[in-house]
């Protein structure tokens, strides 16, 4: 694989002990932006994978979105049990929070998997370069209700392109995860009159099923079942040529990052007849939300607009890639490349 990523700092967190990725892929477009991830990986050099590829993820997401900022990505591995001692968890995030203050604002982060408002906010007590605090503490808060908010829009241009109407209530959906972003996309579906299916790896998520009436499933079934739109709301890796083979949706629209397991994953799905709507556009919600209110000191009402905007480049993507007969990943990328100015030449 090539080597295309502007730097990449590898540590063991001084005083947590742990490994500790922050990945920029580029600063072509502005300073590079992504979350900043916690959680477990088998082995240390998994971690580093998926910051290199949620980085690099991040540069197509912003450029797409319009922004005037690049892609980069914190990861830090932690054990398969997870971090629950305070005292621990506040060691790993002044080790991230160095770790992003040496760049010298070549990058910025805010939440992701495992992260919080309120992380952030420890966060900033050793860089400024943090979005997302909470709005008390002067950020803007808590991203996952504008990530939501942008793949709610993102479905309604789904649902317009595969069956010429936008409306979700008449439509199955099957919400693959039950986190803070995947929740919110249920309940909303759930209130449109939408028939909904719902999994998550976390068996108390089940209550929220009982709560919007929504059927439980175990994961693979949730995968595979017959619905209209399938919407992956949780870690990525789940599209390969094994699992494509066995869908029984007509399209697919969610928050989650890298759900290819590979870029050609994407012509698969075209064959089947499967419209797969790029993540780095559906997900592009709360990084939209974040950079307005806190980069441009946009008004709600103006960063809620933009997040809107997600239905219109998504609709736009959609009719492109029909015209010109390739696949919407293929059609988003061809925005988002000829929007970053080029690069050097990577030997
Ligand atoms: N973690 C989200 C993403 O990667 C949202 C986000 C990132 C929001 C960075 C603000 C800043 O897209």
């Amino acid at each position: 694989m090539p080597f295309h990523h502007e730097q990449v700092c590898v540590r063991r967190g001084p005083r947590s002990g742990l490994p500790l990725i922050v990945a920029v892929h580029s600063t072509a477009l502005g300073q590079a932006i992504g979350g900043c991830r916690i959680t477990s990986y088998p082995h240390w050099s998994d971690a580093l994978d998926d910051a290199l590829r949620l980085s690099a993820a991040m540069t197509d997401k912003c450029a797409v979105a319009g922004l005037p900022n690049g892609g980069g990505k914190t990861v830090v591995a932690v054990p398969p049990e997870g971090i629950t001692d305070p005292a621990a968890r506040r060691a790993i995030l002044l080790d991230v929070a160095d770790a992003i203050d040496a760049l010298d604002g070549a990058y910025v982060t805010g939440p992701d998997v495992g992260t919080s408002p309120e992380d952030m906010a420890v966060l900033a007590e050793r860089t400024p370069h943090v979005f997302c605090r909470p709005q008390q503490a002067g950020g803007s808060g808590d991203s996952s209700t504008h990530t939501a908010a942008g793949v709610v829009t993102a479905l309604h241009a789904v649902c317009d392109a595969v069956f010429g109407l936008p409306q979700l209530g008449a439509r199955r959906f099957a919400v693959l995860g039950l986190g803070r972003v995947g929740a919110h996309v249920a309940r909303h579906l759930a209130a449109a009159g939408a028939d909904l299916v719902v999994t998550d790896i976390d068996t108390t998520k089940r209550q929220l099923a009982d709560e919007l009436g929504a059927a439980w499933r175990d994961p693979d079934s949730a995968l595979y079942a017959e619905v209209d739109i399938l919407v992956p709301a949780a870690l990525g890796d789940i599209f390969t040529p094994g699992t494509v083979s066995r869908l029984r949706c007509a399209a697919i629209a969610g928050p989650a990052n890298n759900q290819l397991d590979e870029p050609d994953t994407a012509d698969l799905l075209h064959q089947r007849g499967i419209l797969w709507a790029p993540d780095f556009v559906v997900s592009a919600g709360g990084v939209i939300h974040a950079t307005a209110i806190e980069l441009h000191h946009e008004t709600t009402e103006q960063a809620t607009a933009r997040v809107r905007g997600i239905g219109d480049t998504l609709a736009r993507i959609l009719r492109d890639a029909a015209q010109t007969r390739v696949t919407p990943a293929a059609a988003a990328l061809t925005l988002a490349r000829n929007r970053i100015p080029r690069a050097a030449p990577t030997v």
